[in-house]
């Protein structure tokens, strides 16, 4: 790490400390995902880097959740609608295309459900091109984003969505023949054994088929690195998605990779498939 880096993650780190002396209680509300402006992101990574250089990834991921459920999450969601269609339509509706052909051609999926479906753009985009399942779900952490979802004049009569943690809202409501998608960043923000919980579910559950548009680091090719580990700018999870999705059971369909220089992130966009019920592993 580069010393102006190291300089201002250390002065994150000495507001936080301070912040938690004078004011708990505001420190807390902060952490909670309820800021807004310059001195909140500041605190909230300094939370980031305290967990990171304690290597505590439980504390990591309670800040992302914390981050999406709250005021912060609703901000980027709000402030982001255009930009992200843009990339949305420009780059990978293709091969949301792709998922919605190979699901189209298998008539035993039942049901599409979108993790971390946000402002609801590319639910709506799947419901069109998938007319034959029977429910179109949306599971997200912000109740804003959901809400704004839920609005939307165009929204498909098949649709549900749900303010929910996706491995809970799985969990407790499985199906034969679930789709699911996620798009632009959302299982960099579960913990390793969250995502296994989550491919294990529906593999359990077979057949079951995965999309995902997802970062992840840059430094070596991101197969060559077995498990997850902690990269980027908000400290999220590099995880090796082929490897996992193999060893609940499913078959790695494609795995592609595209580099965006203009958000400086590494997607990779693969589709996988579990033709029957497999045991839990
Ligand atoms: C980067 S945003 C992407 C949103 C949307 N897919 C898009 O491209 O605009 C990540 C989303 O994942 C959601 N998310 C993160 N962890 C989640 C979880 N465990 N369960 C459900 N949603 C989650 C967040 O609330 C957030 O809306």
């Amino acid at each position: 790490m580069q010393k102006a880096q190291r300089m201002k993650e250390d002065l994150k780190l000495l507001a936080l400390r301070a912040g938690e002396i004078v004011a708990p209680r505001k420190i807390h509300r902060v952490l909670s995902g309820h800021y807004n402006g310059f001195l909140g992101r500041a605190l909230v990574s300094g939370a980031r880097v305290r967990a990171r250089q304690r290597e505590d990834m439980t504390a990591l991921e309670q800040g992302h959740v914390a981050f999406w459920s709250g005021w912060a999450g609703d901000t980027f969601h709000r402030e982001s609608i255009d930009l992200r269609e843009q990339l949305f339509r420009e780059h990978h509706a293709n091969f949301v295309d792709s998922f919605a052909e190979f699901v189209n051609a298998r008539p035993a999926h039942s049901r599409l459900v979108e993790v971390g479906c946000g402002n609801g753009t590319v639910l709506r985009y799947c419901s069109e091109k998938m007319p034959a399942l029977g429910s179109i779900i949306g599971l997200d952490l912000n109740a804003t984003a959901v809400e704004r979802a839920a609005q939307a004049p165009t929204l498909d009569p098949r649709t549900a969505l749900h303010v929910a943690e996706a491995v809970e809202w799985l969990t407790e409501h499985p199906a034969k023949g679930t789709a699911l998608l996620t798009y632009g960043g959302v299982f960099e923000y579960f913990l390793p054994e969250k995502l296994q919980a989550l491919f294990s579910t529906l593999a359990a559950n077979g057949p079951a088929t995965v999309a995902l548009v997802e970062p992840v680091a840059t430094d070596v090719p991101f197969r060559d690195v077995p498990g997850s580990r902690v990269f980027g700018k908000e400290d999220s999870f590099s995880h090796n998605y082929p490897q996992y999705l193999e060893a609940a059971g499913f078959e790695v369909i494609s795995c592609e990779e595209i580099y965006h220089e203009d958000i400086d992130a590494l997607l990779v966009l693969v589709l996988a498939h579990c033709p029957a019920p497999r045991n839990a592993v």
